[in-house]
C-alpha cells in the first residue's frame, strides 16, 4: 500500500466546535481515510468556534476528496476551503531577478547603465574573455529543454516543463550558488534546437540540458560541444551516469568486488542507459551486456541506430542475444534505467554471488525494492523513500560550479569520473553499509567537494593544454 508523501499536500480550513475533543476528531478524522497529518493550526479563536488549518499529505485528488468528506461528515465541522499545497509554492513561479546593484540615484544609474556601461561594453567588445569578468556571464547557466521527456510524463511541450526547469534553477542556486535560467524552447527540431542554443550562448558559461528525448538528445548535445567554447551537459545523461558510477563504486566496496571482475547488465539504452554505459566503459568492468525493450543488444541486431550500434560494438563480448532475464544470469550487477516492474526476486536469484541491483526507473522501479532485497546485497533506487537514493543533485551543481569556477570551455569524461569519485568519497570507510553507498542530498559537503574535483580536473588539463 503506497504512503502518501509530501509531493502531494493540502491543506484543509475547517470551522469546528471549540470544544476539547475537537483537535483529536479532526486528526482521527484524517488518519481514519489514510491521510497523513503534518500540521494542525489554530488561525482563529472564537467564543463558539474556532478555525483550523490542517494539513496532511495524500495519495490522489480522490483522496483528498476522502478526506474532505471525512471532515465535513463530523458534527459541526464545515469544511471552508482546501489548498493544494504544491500548487500554492509554484504560484507565479519559484525565481526572480534579482539586481546586485544599488540603485539609488543619478550617480548609480550612470555607472549601472548609460554612459557609464558603454566602457564596460566596449572593454568586452576588444576582449570577448572580459564577458566572463564583467557580466553575469561568469556564473550562468541555461538550462535547456524542449519538453519532450519531461519526468516520467513524456512530451509535454515546453511550457509545460517550466515548472521542473524553475525547479532545476531553484537546485542549482541553493546547493552550489549557479544562477541558472530556464529556457524552454518551442521546436522539437534537432537543427533548431542547435542553431537557436548556438545564438544564445553568449549570455551562458554553460548549458545544461534537461529533459530532451533519446536519441535526439546525442545529437543535439555532440554538435553544440563541438561548436560552442563552453560546457555542454546533459544532466538525464552524465548526471545520472556520474551518481551510478560513483555509487556502484561503493556498492561494490560493500560487497568486496573490483569492477574489473563484474559483469554488469544496464537495462534501457536511451539518454541514461546510454552515458552510464560509456562512463562504466572507462571502469574496465569485465563485461557490460546492455537490454532495450527488444532484447540484448548485440552487433546482430537489424534495427541499431547509431548510439545502439556503438553500444553493441562496445559490449557483449559473448555477442549474447537474448532477454534481460537471460542476461541476468550469472550478473554481478544490474542497473535498470528502463521501465517499471521487469524483474522479481526470482530473476535476482540468478545473478551471482552478492549481487548488487539498482533499479532506477521512475518513479516505479524494475524491481520492487523489497523483492530485490531477497537476494541483492546492495539495493539502490531512484525514490526518495528508500534507501540509497540515486539522485542526480548529487551532481549536477556541484559539477557547474567547479566548470564556473575554472572557467572551463568543455566537460570531458574526465571531470565526469571525478565528480562520481569525488560522490563516493564523501562516504567515508566508518559510515558506508548496504544501505548508505550515496550520500545525503542535504549533506553540505558534497557540492564543495564535486566542485573542486571537476575543477581540479579542468585546470589541470587547460595547464596542459597551454603547455602543449
Ligand atoms: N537518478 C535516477 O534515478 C534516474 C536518472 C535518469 C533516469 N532515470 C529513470 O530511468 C528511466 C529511463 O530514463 P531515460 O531518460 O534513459 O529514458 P529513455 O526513454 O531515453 O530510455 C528508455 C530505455 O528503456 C528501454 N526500455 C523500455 N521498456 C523496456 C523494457 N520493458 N525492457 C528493457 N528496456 C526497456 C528503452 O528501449 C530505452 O532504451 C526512466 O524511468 C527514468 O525516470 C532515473
Amino acid at each position: 500500500m503506497p504512503v502518501p508523501g509530501p509531493g502531494y499536500s493540502i491543506t484543509v480550513r475547517v470551522d469546528a466546535p471549540p470544544s476539547s475533543t475537537a483537535a483529536g476528531d479532526l486528526t482521527s478524522a484524517v488518519g481514519r481515510v489514510g491521510g497523513v497529518l503534518t500540521a494542525f493550526d489554530v488561525v482563529e479563536s472564537h467564543p463558539d468556534a474556532i478555525v483550523v488549518d490542517l494539513s496532511a499529505n495524500v495519495l490522489s485528488a480522490e483522496h483528498a476528496d476522502d478526506i474532505t468528506k471525512a471532515l465535513n461528515d463530523l458534527p459541526g465541522v464545515r469544511v471552508r476551503k482546501v489548498s493544494d499545497r504544491t500548487f500554492l509554492i509554484h504560484l507565479g513561479g519559484k525565481l526572480e531577478v534579482a539586481p546586485k546593484i544599488a540603485l539609488r540615484n543619478r550617480d548609480d544609474l550612470s555607472r549601472a547603465y548609460t554612459p557609464g556601461v558603454a566602457r564596460v561594453c566596449q572593454a568586452i567588445a576588444a576582449n570577448p574573455e572580459d564577458a566572463r569578468r564583467l557580466t553575469i556571464k561568469r556564473n550562468t547557466v541555461a538550462v535547456v529543454t524542449d519538453g519532450s521527456a519531461v519526468l516520467g510524463l513524456g512530451n509535454i511541450g515546453p511550457a509545460a516543463a517550466l515548472p521542473v526547469m524553475e525547479g532545476k534553477a531553484a537546485l542549482f542556486k541553493k546547493f552550489a550558488g549557479v544562477d541558472a535560467w530556464p529556457v524552454c524552447l518551442d521546436t522539437q527540431d534537432t537543427e533548431e534546437i542547435i542553431r537557436t542554443v548556438r545564438a544564445l550562448a553568449p549570455v551562458y558559461a554553460g548549458i545544461n540540458l534537461e529533459d530532451i528525448a533519446a536519441p535526439r538528445c546525442f545529437e543535439i548535445e555532440a554538435r553544440l560541444r563541438e561548436s560552442l567554447d563552453i560546457p555542454v551537459f546533459h544532466d538525464d545523461q552524465h548526471g545520472t551516469a556520474i551518481v551510478v558510477v560513483g555509487a556502484l563504486r561503493n556498492a561494490l566496496r560493500v560487497v568486496g568486488k573490483p569492477i574489473e571482475r563484474c559483469k554488469i547488465v544496464v537495462s534501457g539504452v536511451g539518454a541514461a542507459g546510454s552515458a552510464i554505459i560509456r562512463l562504466l566503459l572507462r571502469k574496465n568492468p569485465t563485461d557490460i551486456v546492455a537490454v532495450d525493450i527488444n532484447g540484448t543488444v548485440h552487433p546482430g541486431r537489424s534495427d541499431l541506430d547509431d548510439n545502439l550500434r556503438w553500444v553493441a560494438e562496445q559490449t557483449n563480448r559473448d555477442n549474447l542475444a537474448g532477454t534481460l532475464h537471460e542476461a541476468l544470469v550469472g550478473a554481478d550487477v544490474f542497473i535498470g534505467v528502463s521501465a517499471p516492474n521487469l524483474l522479481g526476486a526470482e530473476h535476482v536469484a540468478t545473478m551471482a554471488e552478492d549481487p548488487v541491483v539498482f533499479a532506477l526507473a521512475n518513479p516505479d522501479p524494475e524491481i520492487d525494492p523489497l523483492e530485490a532485497q531477497k537476494h541483492a546485497a546492495v539495493v539502490a533506487t531512484g525514490r526518495s523513500d528508500y534507501p540509497n537514493q540515486i539522485n542526480n543533485v548529487l551532481a549536477f551543481p556541484g559539477v557547474f560550479r567547479g566548470l564556473l569556477d575554472a572557467h572551463a570551455h568543455d566537460i570531458d569524461d574526465e571531470m565526469l569520473l571525478a565528480a562520481a569519485n569525488a560522490i563516493a568519497d564523501v562516504v567515508d570507510g566508518d559510515r558506508l553499509n548496504a544501505s548508505f553507498i550515496v550520500p545525503s542530498v542535504f549533506d553540505s559537503a558534497v557540492a564543495p567537494a564535486v566542485a573542486e574535483a571537476v575543477k581540479s580536473v579542468a585546470l589541470r588539463e587547460q595547464a596542459t593544454s597551454v603547455g602543449a
